[in-house]
């Protein structure tokens, strides 16, 4: 059995154990690398994300005919002890949170539908993932998006991935309370395999970017993991409203570097900085998509180095272990490629696009890191997946 049919196998047995029949249909949607444009999805800029072969698989059947309540059923197979954690709602009235993430991202998928008019059939649902939980590889997101495909191609929408993803992010942000931007979802919900996603978070507009067949996507999970990670994420995002506010713009997107500078004097230090991060690192995801296609190293290497560094001090979103790590890894590759921080940061992982070549130079700067590290870290080379969607059994 390769990886996805194990996952399949997993939410096939807990949907058999929770309702005592078999499910009758599949659907998955994968977790995420952004591999630049960090912290500027709700600044209304370009990001470069890419889907990875890591994802949420949702098992999905009726409920049975005698039930008259209209009523979704979910069962959250990594979640709660043993997996047993389940929920069960009506869906008659307004849909109130319930009492924990998992819940709210089922829940609010459903609450979401409804305000663009859908009506979701009732049914029962069992999800399982091997997208690694807290690590910044979107495992909320492809809970989300497929739990948002699931219910609506069994209540007969025939949705478009844009709004899948809104459905997702509409979910965390009024029921999660996660302000998180639209980058991931999209992710999740529109992305082509062996491809990244040049996403202008503006107006969705989106295409795929081929990755050039020599390089590699490698992600180092550090295993630290911040807590308070969603408070100081919407705080960081608060502040770049206030540097937007300040310029009278509608996002940041929208200020040159030249109308930055002229503000120098006038704006508060932090709010400065955290202005020339994202105003930075828009500029760099064109040049990083043009290297991407083309196989170029070094400029991987030297654009990915400038936006961790922008991450770590501008932004003040990476740890002292991390940047560690990152100088590691970046004196083994030399021209090779880049390394960088990913993700919302405070933790998590980094991403290292670079020639196949040198995965073993990465290998040996990990394992030099984890001679003197409390956690150890680990390197992963994933496959750029394809977006969500139903999986199809024979
Ligand atoms: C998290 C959020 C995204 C994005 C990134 C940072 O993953 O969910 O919307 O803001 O952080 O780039």
């Amino acid at each position: 059995m390769d990886r996805r049919e194990r996952l399949i196998a997993r939410a096939r047995q807990g949907y058999r154990l929770a309702y005592g029949v078999e499910p009758t249909r599949f659907y998955a949607a994968p977790g995420r690398v952004n591999l630049i444009g960090e912290h500027v999805d709700y600044n209304d800029g370009y990001v470069l994300p890419c889907a990875i072969d890591r994802e949420t698989i949702v098992a999905l059947g009726p409920r049975s005919a005698e039930v008259k309540i209209p009523r979704m059923e979910a069962v959250a197979l990594d979640m709660g002890d043993m997996g047993t954690a389940r929920d069960s709602f009506d869906l008659v009235g307004k849909i109130l949170p319930g009492e924990n993430n998992w819940q709210n991202h089922v829940r609010g998928v459903v609450q979401a539908l409804g305000r663009y008019g859908h009506r979701v059939r009732p049914a029962r649902i069992a999800i399982a993932g091997d997208v690694p939980i807290g690590a910044g590889l979107s495992s909320s997101a492809a809970f989300g998006v497929a739990v948002a495909l699931a219910v609506s191609e069994y209540s007969g929408l025939n949705l478009e991935p844009t709004t899948l993803a809104k459905v997702a992010q509409i979910a965390e942000n009024d029921f999660v309370g996660c302000a998180c931007g639209i980058m991931d979802q999209m992710a999740s919900a529109a992305s082509t395999a062996d491809h990244a996603l040049l996403l202008d978070c503006r107006n969705l507009q989106h295409m795929p970017i081929p990755i050039h067949p020599d390089l590699a996507i490698t992600v180092i999970d550090t295993g630290l993991r911040r807590s308070l990670t969603e408070s100081a994420f919407n705080q960081r995002r608060a502040e770049c409203e206030a540097a937007a506010a300040h310029f009278g713009v509608k996002a940041l997107r929208d200020l040159s570097p030249e109308a930055l500078k002229a503000g120098y004097a006038t704006l508060d230090q932090t709010l400065y900085f955290r202005a020339r991060h994202v105003v930075g690192e828009i500029a760099r995801v064109e040049p990083l998509a043009v290297a991407l296609a083309q196989g170029d190293t070094a400029t991987l290497a030297a654009v990915m180095h400038e936006a961790h560094q922008s991450l770590a001090t501008d932004f003040d979103v990476s740890l002292p272990q991390i940047d560690r790590l990152v100088a590691l890894v970046r004196d083994a590759l030399g021209e090779a490629g880049g390394v960088r921080l990913t993700g919302a940061g405070f933790g998590g992982c980094l991403v290292a696009v670079t020639s196949r070549d040198a995965l073993p130079a990465i290998d040996d700067a990990v394992k030099r890191y984890n001679t003197n590290a409390d956690l150890p870290a680990r390197a992963d080379t994933f496959r750029p997946a394809g977006g969500a969607a139903p999986i199809e059994l024979d």
